[in-house]
């Protein structure tokens, strides 16, 4: 069923645990190539483990999706390490402490953003050249509030991959943003 992973290369970020844990079981065991990226070395490692475990093939690198440093890192290493960007899942996300918005504190707020807002769109920056020169790769975000943001995304993105844009690329290439 899932013939068309092996030898994939996929990034997963928050990929530690949950749903990014299970995703980057899931894909080791379809026979991709996971990088696992998690703020969480620990965790990160444990996920690593258990796909290496299971047979799979995976690595662990340390990211805060919220620096923009990291980010970039994290797609260089995986550049190096499998030779190419097949799939990302944007996965990394807090939930931060409900409250009311007028008590809500401001540092908090800030974190949440940056983490679940700009995170992912850092993890786009530096994916998406990367898999335009490929030609075909997949983007899946995992936030549900971000769903419209993909949607403007790939709104964006779509009239530029898609028509000729001399200031883009010579030749239009597809992405899936899904
Ligand atoms: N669990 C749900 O019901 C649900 C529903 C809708 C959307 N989501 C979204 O799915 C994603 C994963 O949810 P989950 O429940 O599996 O979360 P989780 O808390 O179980 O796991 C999140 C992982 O992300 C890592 N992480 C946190 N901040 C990070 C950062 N700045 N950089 C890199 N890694 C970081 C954590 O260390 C952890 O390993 C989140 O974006 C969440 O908002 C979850």
């Amino acid at each position: 069923m899932y013939d068309d992973l092996q030898g994939k290369s996929i990034v997963i970020t928050g990929a530690g645990a949950g749903i990014g844990r299970a995703t980057a079981l899931a894909f080791g065991r379809a026979g991709a190539r996971v990088m696992v990226a998690d703020l969480d070395r620990e965790r990160g490692a444990a996920t690593v483990a258990a796909i290496t475990h299971a047979g799979g093939q995976a690595r662990f690198h340390p990211c805060d999706v919220s620096v923009s440093a990291d980010v970039e890192a994290l797609m260089a290493a995986t550049l190096d390490a499998y030779g190419q960007l097949d799939c990302a899942f944007n996965n990394a996300g807090i939930e931060g402490p409900g409250g009311l918005t007028h008590l809500y504190e401001e540092a908090l707020w800030h974190k949440v953003i940056a983490v679940n807002l700009i995170g992912v769109w850092l993890c786009m920056k530096y994916e998406i050249p990367h898999m335009l020169q490929q030609g075909v790769a997949y983007l899946r975000l995992a936030d549900k509030y971000l769903g419209p943001l993909a949607n403007r995304l790939r709104a964006i993105y779509q009239p530029m991959i898609r028509t000729p844009n001399p200031f883009f690329s010579p030749r239009p290439r597809p992405l899936a943003c899904f």
